[in-house]
């Protein structure tokens, strides 16, 4: 503990011990701790940790997340307080919402309600040393080389994650369930075979450091064994960082021992998160590329085949080169989707561009699906499968799988459009027109046909064109058979060009081949 805070506990305890009820000129002065217990009932507790600074009826201060610091700005009355933080445009991702707190001082206790996710939570904050606000000392890091490659995600892995839906209500039922959901509903006849567990699973360390799973997941391996029992494979979700994105435990410290958890549990796939990594170390490639190959080495030294999903949110421009080398699979290129089209349409069309970076065993992951979410219309959802399907990224359903409409099913099962996703042969998508809210892309298949795609971004139906000419050399002069792969018809292209009314928001998806 420096000086400084020593100082300020000093004195709160002195100011806090003398008031009772009415709020003095600084009683409210010094650092506190609000632990409240995750909502979930998963038996861990989240940490809220603020310094305040009390003059009259003004408070300001910060909240406190390793060296991450927010301003807090509020206001004191009578023995009732009201504070929030405003986080500054370079807030981490997972700060950047204001947290509003509201409460009470008495008996040297602040009694604060805030709202966390859709919950309301009332907890006490009680005076705490500043012990877990400090960021721990970077540990050392490996020297690079190239992870050999692990000969797995040939085509783009495809299954279903818990985060889009479940968040942190995800539980050893729900995994089950979407275990049995995923072989009842067909899903696993068409390809997906993934059940992933993300955050929110962990507890924290036994003596040894061997990391625990919380109460929601009572026997880890029972687990991974009743999915592999359904003929599919398991999932889980760590961060290189002291703690995870939603602040359960972390491998820091700790990568070759959960590693060798995870192969003990029968994981098949790890989704690493970087998180709070970004508080010890830089995020420059060599960084990066060190503490994402430190992981790939321990999954690889298990041998077990673990899928290795790197989550670093396209930072430094992963999909150049370090991302593979550090033995990864796949890396998200963007930062989190959430379930609307302004957030599906920016994060897709953005990818084109990056097509071309990946190939067998490496793929760009532009994120989960959101579809049969329910933030989208049909149509949007049809887009997202198309646009995903064409940029080859990785098909990671979101949703429920117990209570999906017939429309879902017919978008995440569309058989021919997962084939475009999964084609044996990776050649990229490329942009052959893009007029107005038009825009038109196409991606070469091992069979010498292309899968075309003409999308409508506009707020209203459209006419949207495929020219002949834009097709390879090798289709000129030639018959062609159209296939339409939402409405499973053939279709035709009279003289030179497709023409198609493509709805709001929608896509006319199209295989075309020789005869
Ligand atoms: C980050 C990731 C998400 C999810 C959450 C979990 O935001 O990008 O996909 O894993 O963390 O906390």
């Amino acid at each position: 503990m420096n000086v400084a805070t020593r100082t300020i506990l000093a004195c709160t305890i002195a100011l806090c011990t003398a008031s009772t009820s009415a709020l003095a000129q600084s009683s409210l002065n010094g650092y506190w701790d609000l632990r409240v217990p995750n909502p979930s009932g998963d038996g861990t507790f989240l940490d809220t940790y603020f310094q305040l600074q009390q003059n009259g009826d003004a408070l300001s201060g910060q909240l406190i997340r390793w060296h991450h610091t927010t301003p807090i700005v509020g206001t004191v009355k009578k023995d009732s307080l009201h504070f929030a933080t405003q986080p500054p445009a370079s807030a981490p991702r997972w700060e950047q919402r204001p947290i509003v707190f509201d409460g009470t001082f008495a008996n040297n206790h602040l009694t604060l309600s805030l709202q966390r996710g859709s919950h309301p939570v009332h907890a006490v904050a009680i005076r705490v040393t500043e012990e877990a606000t400090q960021p721990p000392t970077p540990l050392p890091l490996p020297a690079l080389h190239d992870v050999p490659d692990n000969g797995l995600a040939r085509t783009p892995p495809m299954g279903w994650n818990s985060w889009n839906k479940f968040a942190n209500k995800v539980d050893d039922a729900s995994v089950r369930a979407m275990a049995d959901a995923m072989v009842s509903s067909g899903m696993s006849k068409v390809g997906y075979v993934y059940i992933n567990i993300d955050d929110t699973w962990e507890l924290g360390r036994d003596a040894a450091g061997n990391i625990l799973p919380n109460k929601k997941f009572p026997d880890m391996k029972a687990l991974a064994d009743y999915v592999h029992s359904k003929g599919l494979k398991i999932g889980i979700y760590s961060s290189p960082g002291p703690k995870t994105c939603a602040y359960y435990e972390g491998s820091f410290g700790h990568v070759q021992q959960d590693a060798a958890t995870y192969a003990k549990w029968g994981i098949d796939y790890l989704k690493y998160d970087l998180c709070t990594d970004l508080d010890v170390y830089n995020d420059d490639a060599p960084t990066l590329q060190a503490i994402y190959q430190q992981m790939g080495d321990a999954l690889q030294a298990t041998h077990r085949p673990i899928v290795y999903s790197l989550c670093e949110y396209g930072r430094a421009n992963v999909w150049t080169g370090w991302g593979e080398k550090s033995g990864g699979n796949l890396w998200r290129t963007t930062g989190d989707i959430e379930d609307n089209w302004q957030s599906m349409d920016k994060i897709g069309f953005s990818q084109i561009k990056i097509a071309p970076f990946v190939k067998p065993g490496h793929w760009n992951d532009p994120d989960m699906l959101e579809i049969g979410n329910g933030g989208m219309t049909a149509d949007e959802y049809r887009t997202h499968m198309s646009l995903w399907s064409l940029l080859a990224a990785p098909l990671i359903a979101g949703n429920d799988l117990r209570t999906m409409t017939d429309e879902t099913r017919s978008i995440l099962m569309n058989t021919e459009i997962i084939a475009i996703d999964q084609d044996p042969r990776f050649q990229p998508v490329t942009e052959v027109s893009h007029d107005g809210d038009i825009e038109v892309l196409m991606r070469p298949l091992h069979d010498g046909s292309v899968a075309v795609g003409i999308f409508n971004r506009g707020q209203q139906a459209s006419t949207g064109s495929f020219s002949r000419s834009s097709l390879p050399a090798g289709f000129k002069g030639k018959t062609l058979s159209v296939r339409d792969l939402w409405k499973h018809v053939d279709a035709s292209i009279n003289g030179d060009d497709f023409t198609t009314t493509v709805p709001m928001h929608g896509v006319v998806m199209l295989r075309i081949a020789t005869r």
